[in-house]
């Protein structure tokens, strides 16, 4: 099983539809990116427009995200999400930016098992939702986490995915299995590994490595690693294609939706850029040109440069 990572700026609806068009049932799940508790604000149109079901009409279940620690805000915005039709809810405490950890948001509340115990304790009982979580080995230690899943434990998750970096670490440094799949076992709840699967090298190794001990996996969450092949999914399930045809349909596809989402050109291209940063390394371009064409300031010519990569 495998489910595509949230990733803000990234993996919301309208990339989440392209990549549903172009790739049906690569994806098993995913993730939506993380909504905030803000205070007294139990969940606009506005705030929740990623989730909404009318805007979410694919086949890939998506289970809705959020980061905050207040437990009546949590209750309130996990109910307002059952509302909506979502049986399960996810909990972000992996988020390394400082200036929500230094909140005790994200992974800033890891070092404190004694606060993740009492959301748990005051939000479970009282939301419709089941809830998962997900997390870093810590936010300053690595073994901060060994101190967290016995608290998990005590309550009935749906899953716990773990991402092998420390908050302090954010996404530099290399991933640390070895302490995930130690942690993994201890754990009560599914396990989802996730963190630095670019190729089927990556995932058979990692499943390689989790066979051969206890915890139950139920589920392998790939970030960065679509943007990086979007038919990595593909590849992993032994579904064979015409890949280079089907990455070029996608950026395409992707590159359309944006055209159409975004009402005025900065924006766009500003969106275009950012998945470029990732997406360019699929295609057939150098480094060089591809870092040249964030350079580039109209919208059409860049849109062209695109085009002709992908020999559109
Ligand atoms: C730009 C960006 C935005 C992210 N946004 C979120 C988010 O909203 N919620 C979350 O739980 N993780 C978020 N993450 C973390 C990813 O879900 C994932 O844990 C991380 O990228 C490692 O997985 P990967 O190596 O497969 O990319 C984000 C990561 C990136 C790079």
């Amino acid at each position: 099983m495998l489910t595509l990572a949230p990733m803000q700026g990234l993996t919301e609806v309208m990339f989440r539809s392209a990549y549903e068009e172009c790739f049906p049932g690569a994806m098993d799940s995913s993730v939506a990116p993380f909504v905030s508790l803000t205070h007294g604000n139990c969940g606009g149109r506005e705030q929740l427009a990623d989730i909404l079901p009318e805007n979410n009409i694919g086949s890939m279940p998506v289970i809705p995200q959020i980061l905050g620690h207040e437990p009546e805000e949590f209750v309130r915005m996990a109910n307002c999400m059952g509302d909506l039709g979502y049986e399960e809810v996810n909990w972000n405490i992996g988020c390394p930016m400082r200036r929500i950890a230094a909140k005790h948001r994200g992974s800033g509340i890891l070092p404190y098992p004694a606060e993740i115990r009492e959301v748990l304790e005051n939000v479970i009982p009282r939301i419709k939702p089941r809830l998962s979580v997900k997390m870093r080995l810590g936010h300053r230690s690595p073994d901060e986490i060994f101190d967290i899943i016995p608290i998990l434990n005590d309550y009935p998750l749906a899953s716990v995915t773990i991402h092998g970096r420390t908050g302090k670490q954010q996404y530099g440094g290399s991933v640390d299995k070895e302490r995930v799949l130690r942690a993994a076992a201890m754990l009560k709840a599914p396990f989802i590994y996730n963190g630095d699967i670019t190729t089927t090298y990556d995932y058979q190794d990692i499943l390689s490595k989790i066979k051969k001990q206890d915890s139950k996996l139920a589920a392998v969450m790939i970030g960065r690693g679509i943007l990086y092949d979007p038919t990595l999914p593909l590849k992993i399930k032994g579904i064979e294609g015409d890949y280079t045809q089907m990455t070029h349909r996608f950026v395409s596809t992707l590159y359309d939706t944006i055209e159409r989402n975004f009402v005025s050109d900065v924006p766009r291209l500003r969106k275009m850029k950012e998945y470029w940063c990732l997406v360019y390394k699929s295609l057939p371009v150098s480094e060089s040109a591809a870092r040249a064409m964030l350079r580039l300031q109209e919208i059409k010519e860049f849109r062209l440069s695109v085009d002709k990569i992908i020999e559109k």
